[in-house]
């Protein structure tokens, strides 16, 4: 096993000489605008925060900063659709250890799909390499159900050095099978050298012990332990508490309509 100091990644830094266009988006979103240094666990990083905070933001700028394409998948997929330089690309810089990631893996909520299409296609010409869904269980990913395919992926693919960047994985999961990507991602960081990131809403994953939580808000990125991540303190709380919650929710009566909103000329 290797040292935690010669995983992949350490530390992002933003170098804001190189930022041209500080007033446009991605650099007005508030973790990006007082970003400095983020020092990454050797093992698991998770990113957790309120919708639009801007947690896909700052993966999409380390995945293509680690040489991955924005629109996800591993280092060798190349979609056909030509990009332009995604904004992040330069003004982010990886402190690296001391090796390379020998693999990895950038999932991406939106386009799992088009993955699993460019994967399709691939297999479909003519090559002297073995079909790349053999690695996949066998079956087209499309063939599978997304959690399904998702747990195909980890367990096919994803192997020990490997960086892997994942967007809400928990999407398709039930919390069975929560439980065993938690597994996976033990075997994969803890034992195989793996290194991952991951922007998550999920009080199962965000329970793994061996993982540094950065909590994304307007005031920026703090590190916060399990218990303070609004994700475990709501959860419980609701789930102690349910009739209350629900009492409080939802009304006997129906609420009072919303003011018309005057039309604007
Ligand atoms: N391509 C884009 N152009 C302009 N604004 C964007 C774009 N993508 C995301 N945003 C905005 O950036 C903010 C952060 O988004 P995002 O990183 O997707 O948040 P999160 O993943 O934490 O939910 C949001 O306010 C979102 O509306
Ligand atoms: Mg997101």
């Amino acid at each position: 096993m290797l040292d935690d100091a010669s995983r992949f990644v350490r530390t992002v830094q933003l170098l804001r000489e190189r930022i041209t266009e500080p007033d446009r988006h991605p650099f007005t979103v508030p973790a990006i605008e007082h970003l400095e240094a983020l020092d990454l666990h050797p093992q698991v990083t998770f990113f957790v925060g309120e919708n639009g905070s801007g947690k896909s933001t700052l993966l999409e700028g380390i995945a293509v900063a680690a040489g991955f394409n924005a629109e996800g998948g591993t280092k060798n997929f190349r979609f056909a659709t030509s990009r332009e330089e995604h904004p992040l690309q330069s003004c982010l810089r990886l402190v690296r250890g001391t090796t390379r990631e020998a693999t990895g893996f950038f999932l991406r909520a939106e386009s799992f799909f088009n993955v699993a299409s460019e994967m399709d296609k691939l297999d479909a010409e003519p090559a002297p390499a073995p079909p790349i869904k053999d690695s996949y269980g066998g079956r087209s990913l499309h063939e599978q159900s997304h959690g399904e395919s998702f747990l195909a992926l980890v367990n096919h693919r994803f192997g020990e050095h490997g960086l892997y960047l994942l967007d809400e994985p928990e999407a398709a999961l039930s919390p069975q099978r929560q439980l065993a990507l938690l597994v996976a991602i033990d075997r994969l960081a803890r034992f195989e050298d793996s290194q991952f990131v991951i922007a998550t809403h999920s009080p199962i994953l965000l329970a793994y012990p061996h993982s540094r939580r950065y909590a994304f808000s307007t005031e920026g990125i703090t590190t916060v332990t399990y218990e303070e991540t609004e994700h475990y303190r709501l959860t419980r709380d609701f789930l102690v508490n349910t009739e209350r919650y629900l009492a409080r929710l939802l009304p006997e009566t129906p609420p009072e309509p919303a003011p018309k909103r005057r039309r604007r000329r």
